[in-house]
């Protein structure tokens, strides 16, 4: 249960996996149409959606404030999948959504993170030393139709991002399956997973997947073996 709902953006289908999250360009029209649908959409959420199963995600590319027309082979933390921008861990995470058949809700900012390596590590690294929690601009309104949560980040600084952190205050995952994914530049997931098994301590924290940010846009194979392993291949 969302222990501060504000928002709702549910977009459903019934038989393929779903984005349920508004995305940083689309949030007015998405506001408009959840003004729209509100009335409707509240208390079905649970015979609406497409999968039992969930990604949750947070990846540079999605929180950048990137130029329109943004070079995704100019940087190694942005790629571009069907059309859209998006990070090595967002990439993972659409092909983990691919094979299990898995909706997909993609950690946002409201205050994006700079277009250049270098500010960004300074300003993930300010964020670390002041234990900030960045507010999110992307919400659910419930997480009660899944059981299982692939939860996935970039390994920043051997930690999360605290936008992870921040997902992790606003929403009570007892009881849930938790299955972490990272990429990073080979520190792997370092301390995060017990930073997950302290943030959610009723949860069921399962091995997770690590990929370095050089095989992260190609990890069609491992992710299908890997979600083969846990049973979770559809
Ligand atoms: C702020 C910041 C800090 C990082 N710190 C680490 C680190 O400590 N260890 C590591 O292996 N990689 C580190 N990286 C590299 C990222 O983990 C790696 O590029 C990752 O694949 C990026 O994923 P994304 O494109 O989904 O954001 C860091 C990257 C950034 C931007």
């Amino acid at each position: 249960m969302k222990k501060n709902i504000v928002s709702l953006l549910l977009a459903l289908t019934l038989s393929v996996p779903t984005a349920v999250y508004a995305s940083s360009d689309d949030v007015s029209d998405s506001q408009q149409e959840e003004t729209s649908q509100e009335g409707e959409a509240a208390g079905e959420n649970a015979q609406s959606l497409s999968s039992n199963f969930l990604v949750v995600y947070f990846t540079y590319g999605e929180n950048a404030d990137l130029p329109e027309d943004v070079d995704a082979s100019a940087s190694a933390s942005i790629q571009t999948v069907d059309d859209e921008v998006t990070g090595n861990t967002g990439a993972v995470a659409r092909m983990i959504s691919e094979a299990a058949k898995a909706d997909l809700f993609s950690i946002r900012t409201v205050q994006k993170y700079p277009d250049n390596y270098d500010d960004t590590l300074d300003q993930a690294q300010d964020e670390q030393s002041q234990d900030t929690r960045p507010e999110l601009e992307t919400e659910l309104e419930s997480l009660d139709a899944y059981q299982t949560i692939f939860l996935g980040f970039p390994n920043w600084w051997g930690d999360m991002p605290m936008a992870v952190y921040s997902f992790l205050d606003d929403y009570d995952l007892s009881g849930k399956t938790l299955i972490p994914f990272v990429t990073s530049g080979g520190s792997g997931f370092s301390s995060t997973i017990s930073e997950i098994e302290s943030a959610e301590p009723e949860a069921d924290v399962l091995e997770g997947l690590s990929l370095s940010s050089s095989e992260a846009s190609d990890a069609e194979e491992v992710v299908e073996d890997w979600l083969d392993g846990l049973g979770y291949l559809q």
